[in-house]
């Protein structure tokens, strides 16, 4: 299934938004339609049935070209989403620089070099990764958009990508960019926007086309924290109508602990996933809550964790996951 076959990586990786600087002169209207997906042998109900993600054994080791030396970036992953209709999931991912949180979302994504694992193996709804796909859309941490294109034709990029014909595609785009409260830029140019902005581009041109699995590597890193915390409640606000997974990884304890369903804490490298910790969904806007004394104790006992596992190197004994809730399943 190569969703995006016959393009150029470089193209495939404009796709799911990687940094403006490489997209400048990128034409993609000459590229080709998707090729449509295998038809899936199950009955709808043993689909439906099928985990959104089952991460399986998953390692990971890139040669150093100039030592020569393996590295591994990371161990024995082993992970399973079940599909949650009209529900989904937000895993929120924790770990220190280089335990290998982006080499994950890579993988998922099925982007090269860090796809295809070296040991083990991604399933997405019962069918391994093969490479990109649209129902996997991905938000990066830079200010993805294509600079020569309006913000209108930003967000209907992947439609068009999509063969979705020009009124439909711009209704679609034009309905995003409200919900992502940018109503009235639609002729502007990414240049033209702040960082918190060009960030929302990023997330309606990715939410556009509706993905299965939204993954968002550091996707809100380079805000300050009141954008931070607006972006944040977007996304919980967006997220609740798209029915979708989500993968964010992020630094931010705060950020982890508010918007995740479940927050997998990572060794440091190699990346082993070592804990997960179940936390209930946000009941009130990300600035009131991340201000309450219970917020901040559940912080602190997720960066007690955190800390923990840094200090010592893997948490757990090798291919065990430590699984727990928060202490008495509430936030507020
Ligand atoms: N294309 C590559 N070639 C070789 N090594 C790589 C490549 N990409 C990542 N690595 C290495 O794999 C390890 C994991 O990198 P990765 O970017 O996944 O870490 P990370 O957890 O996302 O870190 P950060 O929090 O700093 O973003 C690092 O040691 C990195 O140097
Ligand atoms: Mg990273």
């Amino acid at each position: 299934m190569r969703w995006l076959g016959g393009l150029s990586d470089h193209v495939r990786r404009v796709f799911v938004q990687d940094s403006a600087e490489e997209k400048e002169h990128e034409h993609p209207e000459q590229y080709h339609k998707p090729t449509p997906k295998p038809k899936n042998q199950l009955t709808p109900e043993a689909y439906a049935a099928l985990p959104v993600v089952d991460c399986k054994g998953v390692t990971k080791i890139f040669r150093d070209p100039r030592t020569g030396q393996d590295m591994t970036a990371l161990q024995d992953i082993n992970f399973t989403i079940e599909d949650a209709p009209k529900v989904g999931e937000l895993i929120t991912m924790l770990g220190p620089s280089g335990c290998g949180k982006s080499t994950l979302l890579n993988i998922i994504a099925g982007l090269e070099p860090h796809f295809p694992p070296t040991r083990g193996e991604m399933i997405v709804k019962g069918e391994p990764v093969t490479g990109p796909g649209p129902d996997r859309g991905m938000v990066f941490q830079s200010y993805s958009s294509f600079p020569c294109y309006t913000i209108l034709e930003n967000v209907a990029f992947g439609l068009k990508l999509q063969g979705v014909p020009e009124k439909e595609r711009e209704d679609i785009a034009a309905a995003w960019i409200k919900k992502v409260k940018l109503g009235g830029f639609e002729k502007a140019y990414p240049k033209e926007l702040s960082g918190g902005m060009r960030q929302r581009v990023a997330l309606a041109r990715t939410l556009a086309v509706k993905p299965r699995i939204i993954l968002m590597d550091e996707p809100f890193g380079a805000l300050d924290r009141i954008t931070r915390w607006e972006m944040q409640d977007l996304l919980i606000e967006l997220w609740s109508e798209m029915e979708a997974t989500v993968f964010l990884v992020t630094h931010d304890i705060p950020e982890a602990v508010f918007l995740g369903d479940r927050v997998f804490i990572f060794s440091p490298r190699p990346g082993r996933l070592v804990e997960i910790v179940k936390l209930p969904r946000p009941t009130e806007k990300a600035a009131q809550m991340q201000r309450t004394a219970k917020f901040a104790d559940i912080v602190n006992e997720i960066s007690r964790k955190v800390e923990a596992v840094d200090s010592c190197g893997i948490g757990s004994s090798a291919g065990t996951v430590r699984t727990n809730s928060h202490t008495d399943g509430s936030h507020a």
